[in-house]
């Protein structure tokens, strides 16, 4: 395995919409696991695959208690068949935005059908962090980031602060 560079604001690439995955092969799953290390290494809890620069509609996750045994997901071409009505409150914050955190109100409850490393089908409810971690993974497929979320105000902020970065 091997860790990969994790694209960060603002590069242009996160606004990208990814497209579906069409082969399950030897170098997709190369590239989950591939992704998998770097979440890991970050550390962080998910990871979706254009924050690499790829394209393509796959995300892993661990949601697992640091000290639990690792739960890796490897999760590809995810839909939702049914948001919940109930809604949960999280600060969220992503690898591709640094020091960033977003307090972000979500559906609580999901349940997600999406393609397993084995080519089948899963369907998934899915509640608390799980449920958090996958919307915001699935945003990122649509090129949609946490800082969406806030005032144009603060999100002009903290995107010219990552210009600035970004210029060294
Ligand atoms: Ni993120």
């Amino acid at each position: 395995m091997a860790k990969l560079p994790i694209v960060t604001l603002p590069d242009p690439v996160l606004r990208q919409v990814s497209k579906p995955v069409e082969r399950i092969d030897a170098a997709l799953l190369k590239l989950a696991d591939d992704m998998l290390e770097t979440m890991y290494a970050a550390p962080g809890i998910g990871l979706a695959a254009i924050q690499v620069g790829v394209p393509r509609r796959l995300l892993v996750l661990d949601v697992a208690d640091k000290d639990a045994t690792p739960q890796p997901l490897t999760i590809i071409n995810p839909e939702i068949v049914k948001l919940g009505s109930e809604t949960r409150s999280y600060e969220e914050g992503c690898l591709s935005i640094p020091e960033v955190h977003v307090e972000i109100e979500r559906p609580a409850t999901l349940a997600f059908r999406y393609t397993g490393r084995d080519g089948k089908i899963h369907e998934v409810s899915a509640d608390g962090l799980l449920a958090t971690a996958v919307q915001h993974e699935m945003d990122h497929l649509d090129g949609k980031l946490i800082i969406d979320f806030l005032s144009r105000l603060r999100r002009d902020i903290v995107v010219r602060k990552f210009k600035k970065i970004a210029r060294g």
